[in-house]
Parts: structure tokens; C-alpha cells; sequence
């Protein structure tokens, strides 16, 4: 499709048209306009499977099948880049399978708070680990010629009055923490769609955020396809579609296309707004037009693709005395309820209706002699009896397995948790059950961290399992028993305590309004700010084999700011079983004009060597990664100076370090102000569009402070006056003051506000 294409289509349209389109026709379709030949598209959530609504006209109604991939919180444990873009080709072709144009994913929303209910559906607390396995999801599925919606565009990090919550942010941190992983993948994945949020930030609603959704997304990152708002985070169509929001959902609106329609007539509303909105969704509609649809999903490999991403995400938290793997030939005593009911995704907009699910119990009867035991029924209270059984059971057994899965009355879209805890019952089968049975096992079923500390010390080894999506039970197999070797990292701290929390005294707010005051402190930079002590921190996790770090080098240990660095080193499997290590690089600037944290993830890879096998991994370091964003300029900063480079196998385990010196920094842009002069105001490098009309007011020839009036040369002339004197001179003042005036521009220069 062209653009010559979308320009015949907008031609045609009519405003009644034009307006239509701008909101969904039904909760997950767009308006089609017959007369042209112009189809609308589906959507459908996301993200980890597909759920496409049997009838797109009704917003909640049953789903066809399809296969339930892990949840966000297990792919980012993957830390696996080709993984995800594997997962996006799968997914993209179940898409085509069932008709969908557009997938409501990824999420990316920082892990501000282990307590946010949603936190399975996101990622990480490290906005470039979130977003870069993003990005790459968003390739595979676009591969496929189907689109995706990355969201929630932002700063959604809490349920917790979600719709109606300011999130006060500062721009340092905005920028650093929130929406960095925005940025990735928006510049490296180009997603056809962005939803944005619910919630305000700084003041305005998302949804019209004109400096989020026109000047960061569009302008600074580049982003070209449309913005859909999330679903009922529209409250007035008009300024909504002055900051920059497409599309509507869910639909239909009958006054919202009406309010445009008369906004257009009346000379409220550009319609030179309206139309390049409709240009954007006409250019996502005719290009989902490209790829054909139908067939069937191929159930049984996308199955095995999922156990297979399962198994890459589970992270072995402990294992004590080597107890794991376990050989077959021990008698277990299985022990919960979700061994035989497997919890394996998250409550909410994102549930997927699963072709099959497999059942650990099922699986682990066909390793081993295995005796089950409820033990846990998912409730809270205490229930003796069930632990009376499972004590027994336990004692019985050589080893004792317990399934233990965060119920969904606890963890779920639409609400947040109260605290880490599991639930009381849980608590003490596990006490009862680790102090019966020495050769105790605990496998975690769960999106976000959960508080261990009252039996972690008694249980020899723990598996995190995430919610591992429909084929989960086979990965937790694969990994009890060595058929594959633990390879997930955490992609977010563990604490020791809820207290610990860097957002603890934050979270969730009062009201409607949330003070984001711990900055860009957020988990492990936070933690390792504050010296607190955590259970388990960012990127750790055990393998069955161990890896050697050694020979690390930089590709130029001194580098000037337009440069890029290589940084190397070798890693050897230096065990017996084969197996995969996730390589971690952190940066940190040991002096710097603003604080920074002890060290920040800049670059990532998994590797898989052989047993004794050593690999070289190289991995690229950008201007960004030694960079902070400066709000004083409004401006990423490379300061001059020494960083150091720190490569390890977890935030906490750092193995080698490397100096490297930036021999020139970042060319600070001079922050104007009301004093600023008009010289200061020309030399501007980002003051371009703003200068020309000045001058042609300032100096053009309908004024008196023209050339030929002063007989010199006025821009030298006048190049040291502050800008405010010299339109005060020029006769500015009857509907503004100089002073105001000036103001205006800094404001245009510097906005981070919502509103134009
Ligand atoms: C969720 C989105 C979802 C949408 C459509 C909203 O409530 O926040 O993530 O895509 O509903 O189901």
C-alpha cells in the first residue's frame, strides 16, 4: 500500500466518515466504509496468546482457543532475545489462524512494586531488559504481517484506582525509568500500534497527553503507526485528538463520532488534525489488508514451543546439597492442588482460552512413583487437616514436591496485592511439610516476587516457575529431573521484606494521586543504593552446571561521545552437563554531576556451551548506556570521565570490571530562560521553529526595528539584549507581556505537560 493510496482514500472520505473511523465500530473492530471498499480490522488481546472473541461485538463473551504462552513475568525470566522473536512468529501466525489484524501486547510497564497486580503481564523492573525482549516479540509477530499494540503507554504501574491515578513523576525518571523500554521498542520494533494508558501522568489523562503521545512517541522516537486508547481510557474525543490519540476503543460511540463531526463544522477542530489521524489508521488498515488469513493453529508444535519457553523462564532460586536435578527413582509426594489443577496465567484481559493443558501430577506419574496429596486447596485459612496429610505423605516419600500457585483472588489485573505474602495456609504446609521431609522441593507458581523468609531457610530448593502458560507442567518436569538445565535469571529483585521496597512508602498512593519519590531508584537500583540486603536479586538464578568469566576486553578503553564500545569476554561451562548462561553487562559511573545508581543493566545474551566448551561473548555499548537524562537541558547526558564496565552472571555476582574513559562528554544544550538574550534564543539548536517566527516579528520589515530604520545590522545589533527587552522595545504587550510571551515559547521549548 501507498501513501498515495491512504491520500485517495482520505480524498473520498467524508467528515462523517473520517470521523467514524477515529472509534472502534465494536469493542474489537474498526469502522469499514462499504461505499470504498474499505474493511475494518480486528484486534484482540494479547499477549501471551490470542483471544479472539468468538462475537467482536460484545466486549466480554467467550474466546476461541488458542495456545496460552507463558505470562511477561516467565518470558523476561527467559532473558532470551531470539526466544521472543520465535514466540512473536508463533503468535503472529495464530493471528492469522483466527483473524486478527492487531494483538493487544506487549506490556511493558516497569515492576515499579512487587505489589502490582499485573505484574505478571510485564516484564521487568529494567526498562532495558523489558525492552529489548520486547522489541524482538514485536519483530515476530510483525514478521508475520500482523501488528501488535505496545502498552501501557505510561507510567501505568499499579491497578490500584488505575483509571483515575496521577502518577507525579519527575522528568529524570520519566525518561530513565518509564519510558525507556517505550523507547527501545518503539525504535527497534516499530509496533503498528501504541495503547496508551489509563491513568494520568503529571496532571493529564494519558489519553490526552499531547507531550507523551505527539512529542516523545512521534516526534523525538519516530513512531509511525496509530495510537489506540486503552479500553474506557477515553473521556472526551476532542482533546484527545489534539495531543495525538487515533483510535477509540472500545466502540461504538454514536456522540463521540458526533462531538468530532460538530467540532469540524464549527471551527473547534482542525480538520487538518482530524485527517492525519485517519491517514495513520488508514495506513495500518490498507497494510493488515496485505496479509492473508485463515488456517488452522498448529497445536501440537506451538505447544512444544511454549513448554519449550517455559523451561528457558523457570529460575532455580536454591539448591541446596545439589538435590536437584532429581534421577526417577526417588518415591515423591506430590503436594498441592495445583499439581493437579495446574495455575498457569493471570486473571483478567489477558486470559486465554488454552488448546490443551497439561497437569504436573499427570506428568510427574510418568517419571516416578509418585503419592498426591491436596495438601493446599488454594484457600487461606489454616486447614490442619490438609497439612496433617501432607506431613504424612511427605515422610512417606523419598522427596517431597509441593506445588504451591499465588491463588487469583490474590494477583489479577484490576487489583494489587496486599502484601508478598503467600497465603497463611500455604505458609504453614510448607514450615510442616520442609520439617518432615528434609529433601523438600517448593515450586512456585506466581507473576511477581513472594515474601520466603518464614521457611525459606528450611526448604533446600526452590523453583520459580511463573505462571508457565498452558505447557508449563512439562518445562517444571524437564527441569526437575535434568532433561533441561535451569537457565531463567530474575528480571526482578526478590526483597526480603515488603518494607524493603524502594516505592514502599508510595505505593499505591493516596486517592488519586501516586508520588513516584523514589526516582529512578527503582528495585535493584534502589536496593543497591539503600545497601539493603535481598533475598534473591535482579538477574540470579542457579544452573546445574557453573561458568567460568575470564578475558574481558573493550573494544577502545577510551572513547569519545559519537562512539560505540565493544565489550568482550570469554565464558567457559566449566561442569559436566551442557548448559546456558545469561551474560549481564552494568555500567556505573562513579562520578557524576547527578546521582546515579551503583550500576545500571546495559547489555545482555544467552549463551549455551557444552560442557568444558568456551564461548566469546561480545556485546555493543551505545552513547545511551553511560548516559542519565538531564532535565536541567531536557537532554541525554554522557559525561566526560572514567565508567565502569562491570560483567557478571546477576546484579550481585559481578565476575570481572573493566575502566573505560569517555574522553569528550555530551554538548550540553544552554537551558533558555526568561533572561535568556535574543542571541541566546538564535544559537538555540532546538529553538529553530520557535527563532524564525521571532525574527520575522522582531526584525521583519513591517516594524521599526528593521535594518534600514538603524542603518546596521540588527540581528548583531541586538544580539545581547534579553529577548523579553527587545519585545518590549518592538511594542509587545497588548494581549501579552513580553515576560508572558517569553514564557509561552519556554513552554513550547520545554513542556512536559499534557496539553498543547
Ligand atoms: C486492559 C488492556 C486490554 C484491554 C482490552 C484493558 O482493560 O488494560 O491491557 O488490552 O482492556 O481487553
Amino acid at each position: 500500500m501507498s501513501s498515495n493510496q491512504v491520500q485517495a482514500l482520505l480524498g473520498q472520505l467524508t467528515l462523517e466518515e473520517k470521523a467514524a473511523l477515529c472509534i472502534g465500530a465494536t469493542p474489537w473492530q474498526t469502522v469499514a466504509v462499504e461505499r470504498l471498499g474499505l474493511p475494518h480490522i480486528t484486534v484482540s488481546d494479547g499477549p501471551h496468546g490470542v483471544r479472539r472473541a468468538i462475537d467482536p461485538t460484545s466486549l466480554i463473551n467467550e474466546s476461541h482457543p488458542a495456545t496460552c504462552y507463558p505470562v511477561a513475568a516467565a518470558l523476561a525470566a527467559t532473558w532470551d532475545k531470539e526466544l521472543m522473536f520465535e514466540l512473536g512468529q508463533a503468535l503472529g501466525d495464530e493471528c492469522r489462524a483466527l483473524d486478527v489484524d492487531v494483538l493487544l501486547g506487549p506490556g511493558i510497564n516497569i515492576k515499579r512494586s512487587p505489589l502490582c497486580g499485573r505484574n505478571f503481564e510485564y516484564f521487568s523492573e529494567d526498562p532495558v531488559l523489558a525492552g529489548e525482549l520486547s522489541a524482538r516479540l514485536i519483530q515476530g509477530v510483525q514478521s508475520k504481517g500482523i501488528g501488535t499494540s505496545l502498552k501501557h503507554f505510561a507510567v501505568n504501574n499499579q491497578e490500584t484506582r488505575r483509571f483515575t491515578v496521577d502518577a507525579v513523576v519527575d522528568e529524570r525518571t520519566l525518561h530513565e525509568i518509564y519510558l525507556t523500554g517505550f523507547e527501545i521498542a518503539v525504535k527497534q520494533g516499530q509496533p503498528w500500534t501504541v495503547m496508551c494508558a489509563y491513568n494520568s501522568v503529571n496532571g493529564y489523562l494519558c489519553s490526552e497527553h499531547t507531550y507523551l503521545l505527539t512529542d516523545i512517541l512521534r516526534e523525538r522516537w519516530g513512531f509511525e503507526g496509530f495510537v489506540v486508547s486503552d479500553w474506557g481510557a477515553v473521556r472526551d474525543r476532542l482533546p484527545s485528538l489534539r495531543a495525538g490519540l487515533d483510535l477509540q476503543m472500545p466502540g461504538p460511540s454514536p456522540h463521540g463520532v458526533r462531538d468530532v463531526v460538530e467540532a469540524v463544522t464549527s471551527g473547534a477542530l482542525d480538520e487538518a488534525v482530524l485527517n492525519r489521524t485517519v491517514e495513520r489508521l488508514l495506513t495500518i488498515i490498507l497494510r493488515a489488508q496485505q496479509t492473508p488469513k485463515g488456517g488452522s493453529i498448529n497445536i501440537e508444535s506451538h505447544h512444544a514451543l511454549a513448554r519449550r519457553i517455559a523451561a528457558e523462564a523457570v529460575v532455580l532460586l536454591k539448591n541446596e546439597g545439589d538435590l536437584l536435578p532429581l534421577t526417577g527413582d526417588e518415591t515423591v509426594a506430590a503436594i498441592g492442588k495445583a499439581a493437579l489443577t495446574p495455575v498457569f496465567q493471570g486473571g483478567g484481559s489477558s486470559h486465554v482460552k488454552p488448546t490443551r493443558v497439561d497437569a504436573p501430577l499427570e506428568l510427574l506419574k510418568e517419571r516416578a512413583e509418585v503419592h498426591f496429596v491436596e495438601g493446599d486447596n488454594l484457600k487461606s485459612d489454616v486447614n490442619h487437616t490438609l497439612i496433617t496429610e501432607a506431613v504424612s505423605a511427605a515422610r512417606a516419600a523419598d522427596v517431597a514436591v509441593l506445588f504451591i500457585a499465588l491463588p487469583a483472588q490474590i494477583e489479577s489485573e484490576g487489583y494489587d496485592r496486599r502484601d508478598l505474602n503467600l497465603t497463611p495456609h500455604q505458609t504453614a504446609l510448607i514450615q510442616a511439610v520442609a520439617a518432615a521431609q528434609p529433601r523438600t522441593i517448593v515450586v512456585l507458581n506466581n507473576g511477581s516476587a513472594v515474601n520466603m523468609r518464614p521457611w525459606i531457610d528450611a526448604v533446600p530448593a526452590v523453583v520459580e516457575a511463573w505462571l508457565p502458560g498452558q505447557a508449563g507442567a512439562g518445562a517444571v518436569m524437564d527441569v526437575l529431573y535434568g532433561v533441561v538445565n535451569p537457565s531463567g535469571r530474575l528480571a526482578e529483585t526478590f526483597p526480603l521484606d515488603l518494607s524493603d521496597t524502594p516505592a514502599y512508602l508510595n505505593f499505591p498512593g493516596e486517592k488519586d494521586s501516586v508520588r513516584y519519590g523514589e526516582g529512578i531508584f527503582v528495585g535493584y537500583r534502589g536496593y543497591e543504593a539503600l545497601d539493603r540486603a535481598v533475598l534473591f536479586p535482579f538477574g540470579y538464578g542457579l544452573s546445574y552446571t557453573r561458568f567460568d568469566y575470564s578475558h574481558l576486553r573493550v573494544s577502545q578503553p577510551s572513547f569519545s561521545v559519537g562512539e560505540t564500545l565493544t565489550v568482550s569476554v570469554d565464558v567457559t561451562n566449566t561442569g559436566a552437563r551442557a548448559g546456558k548462561e545469561v551474560v549481564q553487562v552494568y555500567v556505573h559511573d562513579p562520578v557524576s554531576r547527578l546521582r546515579r545508581p551503583p550500576k545500571e543493566l546495559k547489555a545482555f545474551a544467552k549463551v549455551a556451551l557444552e560442557p568444558g566448551e568456551t564461548r566469546t561473548v561480545s556485546l555493543t555499548l551505545d552513547p545511551r548506556a553511560f548516559s542519565y537524562y538531564d532535565p536541567t537541558y531536557s537532554q541525554w547526558v554522557a559525561e566526560a570521565g572514567e565508567f565502569e564496565i562491570l560483567v557478571g552472571s546477576s546484579s550481585a555476582d559481578i565476575r570481572l570490571r573493566q575502566t573505560v574513559t569517555l574522553t569528550s562528554g555530551t554538548p550540553l544544550e544552554p537551558r533558555l530562560d526568561v533572561n535568556s538574550t535574543f542571541g541566546d534564543w538564535l544559537a538555540h539548536p532546538r529553538s529553530a521553529a520557535l527563532v524564525q517566527p521571532l525574527r520575522d516579528l522582531l526584525l521583519g520589515n513591517q516594524n521599526s526595528l528593521d535594518s534600514e530604520t538603524l542603518g546596521s545590522d540588527t540581528t548583531a545589533f541586538f544580539i545581547d539584549l534579553p529577548l523579553t527587552t527587545l519585545l518590549g522595545f518592538q511594542g509587545q504587550g497588548s494581549e501579552t507581556t513580553p515576560k508572558q510571551f517569553v514564557e509561552q515559547l519556554l513552554e513550547q521549548l520545554y513542556s512536559t505537560k499534557g496539553q498543547p
